[in-house]
């Protein structure tokens, strides 16, 4: 009887914790002129074109939000150019700065 209580006990705590998990999502707007910002979009860009064989050029920040995870997502709009236009871009940066890891999780065209 004892042991079914605390297991209904972890149980609670452990779903509490889940639940404060969710809530510690989303996303947050920061500031596009933080360098760091500029170096994470920079970092989007240089990877997408390394990974993809494309020569996109980054420009310029237009948004950028973060959200805490195990490190920091950073998901930054930006405009970079491919030579002849200019277009826009999310990139999602998954960053663990203690770890020095850095991944580009996600590269799209942002539809406007
Ligand atoms: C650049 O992007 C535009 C618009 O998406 C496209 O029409 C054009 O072909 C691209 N140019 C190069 C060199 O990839
Ligand atoms: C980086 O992200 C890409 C795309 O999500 C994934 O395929 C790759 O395994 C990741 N690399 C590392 C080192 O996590």
């Amino acid at each position: 009887m004892k042991l079914v209580c605390l297991l209904l006990a972890f149980i609670l705590f452990a779903s509490t914790i889940a639940k404060n998990e969710v809530s510690f999502g989303g996303w947050s707007p920061i500031d596009i002129n933080d360098p760091h910002v500029t170096e994470i979009a920079n970092y989007a860009v240089t990877e997408y074109d390394k990974r993809y064989g494309e020569m996109l050029k980054f420009e310029k920040v237009i948004k950028a939000d973060t959200q805490i995870v195990t490190g920091i997502n950073y998901r930054v709009t930006l405009t970079a150019s491919n030579g002849s236009s200019y277009n826009n871009y999310i990139a999602i940066v998954w960053e663990k700065v203690w770890m020095h890891f850095r991944n580009l999780t996600s590269f799209t065209s942002a539809h406007a």
